[in-house]
């Protein structure tokens, strides 16, 4: 399967998915990186990984429509199976997701529906979480609201800092959305009843 993966920064989750795509037995290909930041620090990586970058500055085009049209046909050229949005910042319209539904997944830092939105580990220390975590989640036109498809848990521990749960929680969040995209890829529901796949004390 052709994958896309969108990213805003430092695509950490997308090396994580581009080095699990090398493994001969992965059902997909990342094929392009598409960005709405041209410095982006994950576009370097991807190109020094060999994977085609095209970044969209979102201050060339005159409004989110014109943007999204831009991007839509990079896709049309690319004509991925799967978009993996991977700490991409920009919300994407209903017009943009249609043609894509059921097929553009997404990885948010935290145990949806809890803490949707940003600076979630912030808002979980500071609601007294003793549990923290990620999700990776089918995008649908609300922000963070589409089906959930994996998530892992991570203790919060006295002291953690937002910085010192993100760095846990990271981790986990490269090995579940590798584990979904493997799944989604070889067309298979992904499931998290096998109990290391939810609960990681890492
Ligand atoms: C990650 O926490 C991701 O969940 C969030 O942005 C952070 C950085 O992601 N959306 P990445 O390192 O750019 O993949």
């Amino acid at each position: 399967k052709r994958v896309v993966v969108f990213i805003s920064g430092s695509g950490s989750n997308m090396v994580a998915l581009a080095e699990a795509s090398h493994a001969t037995d992965f059902p997909a290909e990342i094929v392009a990186v598409i960005s709405d930041k041209a410095d982006a620090g994950g576009l370097a990586k991807a190109a020094a990984m060999g994977i085609a970058t095209h970044a969209f500055q979102r201050r060339d085009y005159e409004n989110k429509t014109a943007h999204e049209a831009a991007i839509l046909a990079k896709l049309a050229e690319i004509a991925p199976d799967i978009i993996c949005l991977a700490g991409y910042m920009r919300l994407l319209s209903a017009e943009f997701i249609r043609p894509y539904e059921g097929r553009i997944l997404n990885i948010h830092p935290s145990l949806l529906p809890l803490f949707a939105g940003l600076h979630t580990h912030q808002r979980a220390i500071e609601a007294g979480m003793k549990v923290a975590g990620c999700t990776v989640h089918l995008v649908t036109e609300g922000m963070d609201e589409g089906p959930i498809l994996a998530q892992a848990v991570v203790p919060v521990l006295s002291g953690d800092t937002a910085d010192s749960l993100a760095a846990r929680v990271l981790r986990q969040e490269h090995r579940i959305y590798r584990d979904v995209l493997r799944a989604v890829a070889a067309g298979e529901a992904p499931t998290t009843d096998s109990s290391q796949s939810v609960l990681s004390l890492g």
